[in-house]
């Protein structure tokens, strides 16, 4: 395949600019500006010579779908230079993301220190799965060094956290963990889909590993599922490795929804960053609101370390209506313009009930041991005009 002599834009340019133009240019075989979707299983050689090159490392191309396909490695490489890694690995799913890392890092009978705020299916696959590996976890709050230096223990393998955490948007001092972390030897793993590369790059604060749900804010259309880990060429080998075995990867018309939804990921962030500060503002003015959680509040805990650390807050705001599971029912049910619909991140605005959406199946003392309280509501703001999503608000808090 003859590659054309334009090279991808250097490092240092703007995370837009990265999205635009990243990973793409120098690796077409074509004149076409956009990738195509190479929708093959297989790659064939045009003889043995040619395939005994490949096995023996001295012919750079693709072999086989699981291993690689040049619709994903575009993506991949827009990824390394949007999060300043080495390299991506991409995946089926963010979930498919933090199973094949957990599984490809996590030595036997090792121990994982992950923080209570988590997505529950990641926490599901801890209990229910890795403790078949012997692997023992402790859970400790989000955003408290002194509590994570307390939990490690000589065989602490790694440090796995989301940030901003779901739903409570709690944000992790990641320097100041790392420097914890790296003094005992334990690797700090960050899912970093709530914050996008535009709002925090982890690896730039030392993190050992970034993980994404690419079906939220790096897609940002809703119409995909994808996962992506980015880090250093040494880490990301074993994951590549796990994932070639495991066979979670991402098919050619996903990479391609996922490379041309990129694109547009620094001004869909400033629109998400600016709808969630206007609405997290005008509501925790509202008097049926109790309580609201946004990073780019003052009210929030972790507000400070937010504003060392990230250059925009996210398109999440969770908020306490102050009411009954009725009263929260109806203020959800009257919303106009977002969906009712598990997931963040996408151009629509969404509206859930954690209660309902993710913890309707636990006990009413265990969801509020987790912090899942009845009128517990996230709002994931689309792209939308903000008057338009406040006026939308303001008429369902009405109907309470
Ligand atoms: C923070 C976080 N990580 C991972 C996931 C899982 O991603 P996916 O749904 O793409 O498997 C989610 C899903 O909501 C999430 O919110």
């Amino acid at each position: 395949m003859s590659k054309r002599s334009r090279p991808d834009p250097p490092e240092g340019r703007g995370p837009s600019t990265q999205a635009v133009h990243g990973g793409e240019r120098d690796h077409q075989a074509t004149a076409a500006v956009t990738t195509p979707i190479y929708q093959t299983s297989t790659f064939w050689f045009r003889d043995s010579a040619e395939l005994r090159d490949y096995a023996e490392g001295k012919l750079v191309r693709e072999e086989y779908g699981r291993y690689g396909n040049p619709t994903w490695k575009a993506v991949e490489r827009k990824l390394c230079d949007l999060e300043g890694g080495e390299e991506t690995v991409l995946f089926a799913s963010g979930m498919c993301a933090a199973t094949t890392t957990f599984l490809a890092l996590l030595p036997r009978d090792s121990h994982l220190i992950v923080t209570s705020d988590c997505y529950r299916r990641t926490r599901q696959f801890i209990r229910q799965y890795l403790t078949k590996l012997g692997v023992e976890t402790t859970v400790i709050e989000p955003a408290d060094v002194k509590k994570f230096e307390d939990a490690i223990q000589d065989d602490t393998a790694i440090f796995f956290t989301e940030s901003p955490t779901n739903p409570y948007l709690r944000v992790i001092d990641v320097p100041e963990t790392v420097r914890v972390a790296r003094e005992h030897g334990v690797k700090v793993v960050i899912d970093s889909t709530f914050a996008s590369p535009v709002n925090h790059r982890a690896l730039e604060d030392g993190a050992d590993l970034v993980i994404h749900s690419a079906t939220k804010y790096l897609g940002g259309h809703n119409d995909i599922l994808a996962g992506a880990a980015i880090g250093s060429k040494e880490i990301i080998s074993p994951i590549r490795e796990a994932v070639g075995v495991l066979g979670g990867i991402t098919d050619a018309n996903s990479a391609f929804l996922l490379l041309r939804g990129l694109k547009t990921l620094g001004l869909r962030m400033e629109r998400h960053n600016q709808n969630a500060q206007r609405i997290a503002e005008w509501l925790e003015e509202h008097p049926r609101i109790a309580r609201v959680w946004y990073p780019g509040l003052e009210s929030h805990p972790d507000h400070a370390v937010a504003s060392r650390l990230m250059s925009g807050f996210g398109g999440v705001v969770t908020f306490e209506v102050d009411t009954d599971l009725d009263g929260a029912i109806r203020f959800v049910d009257a919303n106009r313009i977002p969906y009712i619909a598990p997931s963040l991140g996408g151009v629509e605005a969404l509206i859930e009930m954690p209660v309902l959406m993710s913890f309707w199946d636990l006990p009413r003392e265990d969801r509020l041991a987790l912090g899942i309280t009845d009128g517990l509501v996230r709002y994931s703001c689309g792209i939308e005009d903000p008057e338009d999503l406040i006026a939308d608000l303001a008429q369902a808090l009405d109907q309470i």
